[in-house]
């Protein structure tokens, strides 16, 4: 008798589930801005969306939030398309915008808030690229306008290292594999890899080839570009010392093994 096969595996969906948290960002870009500009922000930009989960969840904070999702890679773009937008409601729809271009493109739309997040910047690994692409941002925010980015980092992060996170109710594994770390370039290689239950894991799902920026040589260059302030956002801690997913302004943070915090960059 033949064997019963599972469901097709769909990378896009153990990524979302592994990685993402779109209505958390949505409503933190939200607020964030809201706190520092006192007014709401409406109109965002998702730098490097991928399939623009972030854009789909912002469309639903209320009838006035429309999104541009902006990325190269038409895969991505088709998967959204698909099985995102199919769950939004028609007005939601109307108010998503996706750009099949490049970042770097000067012509992008005049938005409140640009997000780039999920550390796809780190793929600019010369300073002039990530100059261009900041220079590039700044210019083309509103008046009130803010970038947020996020950021990794930590002393995991300086040498090749492998996280598994076992999500339970979902049946898989999620494997994020730093290959590499050369401390001459902050050059490294990452892996995503997947693995079923009672399947073979999947290698390298996802490959990214990046450069580990760090926190000060982004300030650094977002105040160059014209940012009049930037502020780290960094994850507070639980009582067993685990991140506990609220993240405050502060000019200390503590020196973990593994960090992830957002800049926050104000036109
Ligand atoms: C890490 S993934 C996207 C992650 C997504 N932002 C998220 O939150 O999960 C990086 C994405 O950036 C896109 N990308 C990389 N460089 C780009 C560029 N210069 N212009 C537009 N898209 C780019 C890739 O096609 C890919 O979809």
């Amino acid at each position: 008798m033949a064997k019963k096969k599972g469901k097709p595996f769909d990378k896009y969906h153990y990524y979302a589930l592994a990685v993402q948290s779109p209505d958390a960002d949505a409503k933190f870009m939200r607020d964030t801005y809201k706190e520092l500009r006192g007014k709401d922000p409406f109109l965002l930009r998702e730098d490097f969306c991928a399939a623009f989960a972030i854009s789909c969840a912002w469309t639903k904070l209320g009838g006035k939030y429309r999104a541009v999702g902006v990325d190269f890679d038409p895969e991505p773009i088709a998967y959204g398309r698909t099985h995102y937008v199919s769950q939004l409601t028609s007005s939601q729809a109307s108010r998503l915008e996706i750009l099949q271009k490049n970042v770097l493109d000067q012509d992008l739309p005049a938005v409140d808030i640009v997000c780039a997040l999920n550390f796809s910047y780190f793929g600019f690994k010369k300073r002039n690229t990530l100059r261009q692409y900041f220079q590039s941002v700044f210019t083309s925010l509103k008046k009130d306008g803010v970038l947020i980015l996020d950021c990794f980092g930590g002393s995991q992060c300086w040498e090749p290292n492998v996280d598994e996170t076992e999500h339970e109710d979902e049946n898989f594994s999620y494997f994020w594999d730093q290959d590499t770390f050369n401390p001459i370039t902050h050059h490294a290689m990452f892996y995503i890899h997947f693995k079923r239950k009672g399947e073979r894991k999947r290698e390298r799902v996802f490959t990214y080839d990046w450069r580990m920026w760090t926190i000060p040589e982004l300030r650094e260059l977002l105040e160059e570009v014209g940012f009049r302030k930037s502020t780290v956002y960094w994850e507070g801690s639980d009582d067993d010392g685990e991140g506990d997913g609220v993240f405050t302004p502060s000019e200390e943070g503590e020196d973990c093994e593994a960090w992830v915090a957002y800049i926050v960059a104000e036109k």
